[in-house]
C-alpha cells in the first residue's frame, strides 16, 4: 500500500512538473532559419500575434490532453505513443513561443486553467478507453487541423514566417490523427464532439484577448 501511494505521489509530482514546464516554457530557438522573416506593420503584427497566442494555447492544451489520457490508459503501447506525440506537441509549443517572442507577443494568462481543463478531459478519455480507444484524440486532431487551416488563411499575407511555422505544425497534427487511427478509434458521442467544438471556440475567443 505504501509503495502504491508513493508511486501515485511520484506520478503526481512528475505531472505537475511537466505542466509547469509546458506552461512556463520560454525557449525560443526551435527554428534556426530566418529566411522568411519580413517586416510587419503594427496592424499586421498584432493580427499575427493574436493568432500565434491562440495556437500557443492550443499546444499547451494538446500536451495536457495527451498527458491526461496517458496517465490513465492501461495500455503500455498507447501510453508510449501518447508520450511520443506529446514530444511533437512540445516542439510545436516551442515554435509558437519563438514566433510570439519575435512578434513581441504575450502568452495567454489563462494557460494554467486551460491546461487543467484539458488534462481533466484527457483523463476522462483515458478512463473511457475501452469505449472510445483513441477516438477522442482523433476528433481533437481533426478539429485542430480545421482550426490551423483557418489560422493560416487569417494571417496577414506578409507574415510568411508564421505561415511556415503553422504549416509545419499542421503536418504533424495530420500524422497524429493517422497514428490514432492506426492504434484504433471508436466514434465518440456526437454531443461530445459539439461540446469540444463549443469549448474550443470559447477558449480561442478568450485567449485572443488575454
Ligand atoms: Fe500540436
Ligand atoms: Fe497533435
Amino acid at each position: 500500500m505504501q509503495n502504491k501511494n508513493n508511486s501515485l505521489v511520484d506520478q503526481l509530482i512528475i505531472e505537475v512538473e511537466y505542466a509547469l514546464g509546458t506552461i512556463y516554457d520560454n525557449k525560443s530557438d526551435a527554428w534556426s532559419s530566418n529566411d522568411t522573416e519580413a517586416k510587419l506593420n503594427k496592424t499586421q503584427s498584432s493580427q499575427s500575434e493574436k493568432i500565434m497566442r491562440i495556437n500557443h494555447m492550443g499546444e499547451v492544451c494538446a500536451q495536457a490532453l495527451y498527458r491526461g489520457q496517458a496517465a490513465f490508459t492501461k495500455d503500455k503501447k498507447v501510453k508510449q505513443q501518447l508520450y511520443q506525440m506529446c514530444e511533437e506537441e512540445n516542439y510545436h509549443l516551442k515554435l509558437c513561443n519563438q514566433r510570439l517572442k519575435e512578434l513581441d507577443g504575450k502568452k495567454s494568462m489563462l494557460n494554467p486553467l486551460w491546461y487543467l481543463a484539458s488534462f481533466t478531459l484527457g483523463s476522462i478519455a483515458g478512463l473511457k478507453e475501452k469505449d472510445w480507444k483513441l477516438g477522442f484524440i482523433e476528433e481533437t486532431e481533426k478539429q485542430v487541423k480545421a482550426h490551423l487551416e483557418g489560422s493560416i488563411s487569417s494571417l496577414p499575407k506578409q507574415d510568411k514566417r508564421s505561415k511556415e511555422f503553422l504549416n509545419t505544425i499542421a503536418k504533424d497534427e495530420e500524422k497524429h490523427r493517422n497514428t490514432a487511427q492506426q492504434i484504433g478509434v471508436n466514434e465518440i458521442p456526437e454531443f461530445l464532439k459539439k461540446t469540444m467544438s463549443i469549448l474550443s471556440t470559447i477558449m480561442k475567443e478568450i485567449t485572443g484577448r488575454i
